[in-house]
């Protein structure tokens, strides 16, 4: 069947799921009118040169680093959450880049990632049965009637808090505070007596005596913008489909339209139906995408969204992040392999190890076993081996707070230990020791894989 014309409100006349029903449609189209009023927070050319680097890392030539929170809030809006986020991600792209020596391409979960899917569209506390929390963007967190009714105006203030989240973390990318001269001034005051700490130093000293090398030898870092300042991108779910198109725009150098409320969107588990409104949004916009492929997706509907999201087999534009679970990914992750390589089909592979390794923890407190998770990341880098294609990327919640949240880990953080500190939004996210190691355990496998292919290969880079 021929695909009808694509617009930026196409996908209003398909079927949404996870949608929530605002009971103030004027107050609703009176927002969507100001926001599509509002600059754009991230242009064309920035998604673009982010789609060209994806490209690479599909080529095994760079790899992904997506991480950040499950869901941002507006309470926890501050320059110090922002600082730590971005330090630890920092840290953990150095450790990534410097054992696999490729470049690592960084793409926070972050100035955006507000709207949530929910497997529940009811939340049940003591008997009290009210609407699931769907984000900071659509209601608020409090278990009360009134919390939970949807309000238009908080999109307003998600894009404010984008808008100055990505200008600090501007500031940071390309103002000195990413220079690998620091490398060593990146880590967090309560990591520093743990294990990860010591391997970092170990790595940062190494990095300084690089460059000590190379300002001996002349290339000084003040001549070279590469080692003082990094390209920093955002991403997050293109769910809330109002806001989304409010804020897509033509591009004024090649005319086509693009999402400007971040670099990259993705398509969620739950919402990736090929005749529903969430793929209908996104295959008329020109970012880079992500696709989340779970368990439930079958290799014929993976080509068939294919078809959808990259008609074109443009290097770069579809990312498959691939959320199975450590006991399901051997089983699952073969097959859509398979079928994209026999297809032909240029994408992206990324390992998503938390959707899939989330458990109830005794005490009620959704939690995710570290282990699991760093058998996921294992099992699919061993299956991208065995089928001879790359494990291009990592996709990870994390934080750079001191947070309980994931058992396990070098801390061995217990099922007890959880409502310490137990403070997300939404999923439990790895803290920043944990968040480092599974970066080591990154670096590890993509060095181990570098190390097998081709000497010239290698030697290009
Ligand atoms: C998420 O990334 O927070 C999420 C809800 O993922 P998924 O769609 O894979 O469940
Ligand atoms: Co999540």
């Amino acid at each position: 069947m021929p695909l009808e014309q694509w617009s930026p409100d196409s996908w209003r006349k398909k079927a949404a799921e996870q949608a929530p029903v605002f009971p103030d449609a004027l107050a609703l189209a009176d927002v969507e009118r100001q926001l599509a009023s509002f600059p754009p927070l991230v242009f064309a050319g920035e998604a673009r040169k982010l789609k060209a680097l994806l490209a690479k890392a599909s080529k095994g030539e760079a790899f992904l680093f997506q991480g950040g929170d499950c869901a941002e809030s507006f309470a926890e809006h501050g320059a110090d959450n922002i600082r730590d986020f971005f330090r630890v991600f920092l840290q953990m792209a150095v450790v990534m880049t410097f054992a696999a020596a490729l470049p690592v391409v960084k793409v926070g979960r972050i100035a955006g990632q507000f709207a949530k899917p929910r497997s529940d569209p009811m939340e049940i506390k003591n008997g009290v049965a009210l609407p699931s929390y769907r984000g900071d963007i659509v209601n608020d967190i409090g278990f009360t009637e009134a919390a939970r009714v949807p309000d238009p105006a908080r999109q307003i203030m998600a894009y404010r808090q984008s808008a100055a989240t990505l200008n600090l973390l501007r500031a940071f990318a390309s103002g000195g505070y990413a220079n690998l001269e620091n490398a060593s001034r990146w880590m967090l005051g309560f990591v520093k007596d743990s294990p990860q700490s010591a391997r970092y130093q170990e790595l940062a000293d190494r990095i300084s005596e690089t460059i000590g090398f190379m300002r001996a030898i002349g290339l000084d870092p003040e001549s070279h913008q590469e080692l003082r300042q990094t390209d920093f991108y955002t991403s997050h779910e293109a769910l809330l489909l109002g806001y989304e198109q409010a804020l897509t725009r033509i591009d004024s150098t090649t005319g086509d339209y693009y999402a400007t409320s971040g670099h990259m969107l993705w398509v969620g588990d739950r919402t990736r139906q090929p005749d529903h409104a969430h793929v209908e949004y996104v295959r008329g916009i020109k970012n880079p995408l992500g696709l989340k492929c779970g368990p439930s997706l079958k290799p014929e509907e993976l080509l068939e969204l294919i078809d959808l999201l990259d008609p074109q087999n443009e290097p770069g534009r579809l990312t498959l992040i691939c959320r199975f679970g450590a006991d399901k990914v051997g089983d699952h992750l073969p097959k859509l392999i398979r079928a994209v390589q026999r297809e032909g089909r240029n994408v992206l592979w990324a390992c998503d190890p938390m959707h899939g390794n989330t458990i109830k923890a005794k005490s009620g407190y959704k939690t995710r076993p570290f282990e699991r998770i760093i058998s996921e990341v294992r099992a699919f880098f061993a299956v991208h081996q065995a089928e001879g294609t790359y494990a291009g990327g990592v996709h990870l919640e994390m934080t750079g707070k001191n947070v309980t949240e994931c058992t396990g880990g070098a801390r061995a953080i217990s099922e007890a230990d959880l409502s310490d500190r137990y403070h997300t939004y939404c999923d439990p996210r790895l803290n920043a020791e944990q968040a480092i190691e599974v970066a080591f355990l990154v670096a590890e496998l993509l060095k181990a894989e570098r190390l097998q292919r081709p000497h010239a290969e290698v030697a290009a880079e």
